[in-house]
């Protein structure tokens, strides 16, 4: 399988934490610390704080995301965002279907597709998560879960418009309980998620995306995940709110692409 063309990326999600004065110190520090060999460095920060995030990064290998948007261009729908919006504050990516999202706020695959799409139009790398619960992988039935989300929620998507999304792989047993996935298990589940999106596309696609892993990343476990061939980056919650931390596990992740 060729990797040689595949991002290397660490992506911080600061969920709800930080306001725009501690976005702002962390990165003003975080761009004494990067050097040219630093994979790429994601940072999804609260909506409140992008603009003045992106200002910052401005020509400093930092891009700044969203958690979140609507599905719809504008419209009626007190207290949502919209993907054009985050473009304006200058956010160049946005998360979406977070376990989080899917969970407390009962987003489904049909609502994530939509949103995805949508970013696409408003030109916004996607980073779609997918992610099976403990039960689920208990049951056996883990491959079947990852195969429906990325289905479904990629469902109509260009075959050339595929380059645009950046998958994860977030196991929600993993997620803010110290329980990593081991290595192996990370990479069989990437694997197997990098075969789900070959079958709705092509080799040449599937081998081009990137997939991140999250859940539970710390820097001493960082390293041995990006040893995992299929294994492109980390995508990093509590871990990623202190610049010391944050900054260990960036360092540990090699260098630019995935040789
Ligand atoms: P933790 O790193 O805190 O487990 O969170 C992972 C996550 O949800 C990243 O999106």
């Amino acid at each position: 399988m060729s990797t040689e063309n595949r991002q290397k990326i660490i992506v911080a999600n600061w969920k709800m934490y930080k306001t725009i004065g501690e976005t702002a110190e962390f990165i003003k520090e975080l761009i004494q610390e990067l050097s040219e060999q630093s994979p790429s460095v994601y940072l999804a920060v609260p909506f409140t704080a992008i603009k003045t995030a992106s200002d910052l990064a401005e020509g400093n290998d930092i891009v700044i995301g969203a958690q979140n948007m609507n599905d719809a261009s504008e419209g009626a729908f007190t207290g949502e965002i919209a993907g054009r919006m985050l473009k304006d504050a200058g956010a160049k990516f946005v998360i979406l279907g977070h376990s989080e999202r899917r969970q407390i706020y009962k987003e489904s695959n049909a609502f994530i597709n939509r949103k995805v799409k949508r970013a696409i139009k408003d030109d916004l790398q996607a980073i779609l998560c997918v992610g099976e619960t403990l039960e689920e992988r208990e049951e056996g039935t883990t491959q079947e879960i990852l195969n429906k989300q990325i289905t479904e929620c990629l469902e109509g998507v260009d075959v050339s418009e595929l380059n645009k999304i950046i998958l994860a792989y977030e196991p929600i047993w993993a997620i803010g309980t110290g329980k990593t996935a081991t290595p192996e298990m990370a990479e069989e589940a990437h694997q197997f998620c990098r075969q789900s999106l070959k079958n709705i596309s092509n080799k040449e696609t599937a081998d081009s995306i990137s997939i991140l892993y999250g859940g539970s990343v710390k820097p001493d476990n960082a390293k041995g995940l990006m040893e995992q061939p299929d294994i492109d980056g980390l995508l990093v919650g509590g871990a990623s709110l202190s610049l010391d931390s944050f900054f260990k596990i960036v360092n540990d992740s090699g260098s630019e692409s995935k040789k």
